[in-house]
């Protein structure tokens, strides 16, 4: 499969990246200072170039968005405001923007994160924006048929337990290559509206 992977140089889009190599796609990658193509998916003009640029797909993988950590007390609107934007509302106009560049039977799978279904603190933020992602991903599905469209939540990543770990007391994390290969599952199965939730 030609597979867009937004984020590839990222803690998870590296693994990603790596995995579905391994299993002969063809991945073009992408990011604002990275990539085959460098584009900022928060920005919509920027995303039109792109896919001016990639053609016809058949898979659509986001791994990016960041989202400010800080107790609810400190975070402000615009923290509210810029979380939604860089991760929900990039990676909802990638999809809604992208499916006339993708394949009949082709897919998006789009990252969230597991603050949604099991809150921390200071994780408020996330939680929202996590929520609203996997929300979209449900009422697209039902819309987008036979294309499809799936989440992949994940508590923190091994890799990442030195960075983020603090967050997340007592969570299980989940090995970045299981992570990887709910990324396979979503873009080579069958599987839509599906929230794959890690561990
Ligand atoms: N790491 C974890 O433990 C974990 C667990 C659960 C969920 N998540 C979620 O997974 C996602 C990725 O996490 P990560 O730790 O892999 O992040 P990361 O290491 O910071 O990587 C982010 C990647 O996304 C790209 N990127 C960021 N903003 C972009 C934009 N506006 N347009 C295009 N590319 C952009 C970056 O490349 P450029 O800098 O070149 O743009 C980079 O390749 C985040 O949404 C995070 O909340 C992470």
């Amino acid at each position: 499969m030609r597979i867009l992977l937004v984020g590839a140089s990222g803690t998870i889009g590296r693994l990603v990246y790596d995995t579905l190599r391994e299993r002969g796609h063809d991945v073009v990658t992408v990011g604002r200072s990275s990539g085959d193509v460098r584009c900022d998916v928060t920005d919509p003009v920027q995303v039109e170039e792109l896919w001016s640029k990639v053609g016809e797909i058949d898979a659509v993988v986001s791994t990016a968005g960041h989202v400010r950590y800080a107790p609810l007390a400190e975070l402000t609107s615009d923290d509210f405001a810029a979380a939604f934007a860089d991760k929900a509302l990039a990676q909802i106009n990638l999809v809604r923007t992208g499916l006339e560049h993708l394949a009949p039977k082709g897919s998006f799978t789009l990252i969230s994160g597991i603050p949604s279904r099991d809150p921390v603190v200071s994780g408020a933020a996330a939680a929202a924006v996590n929520g609203a992602i996997e929300a979209f991903a449900r009422a697209a599905a039902i819309e987008i048929a036979p294309r499809r469209i799936n989440v992949i939540s994940p508590s923190v990543l091994e890799e990442s337990l030195e960075a983020f770990g603090d967050f997340f007391p007592g969570f299980e994390p989940v090995a970045g290559a299981e992570v990887a290969r709910a990324f396979v599952k979503s873009v080579e199965g069958a599987a839509t509206g599906q929230i794959l939730a890690l561990p």
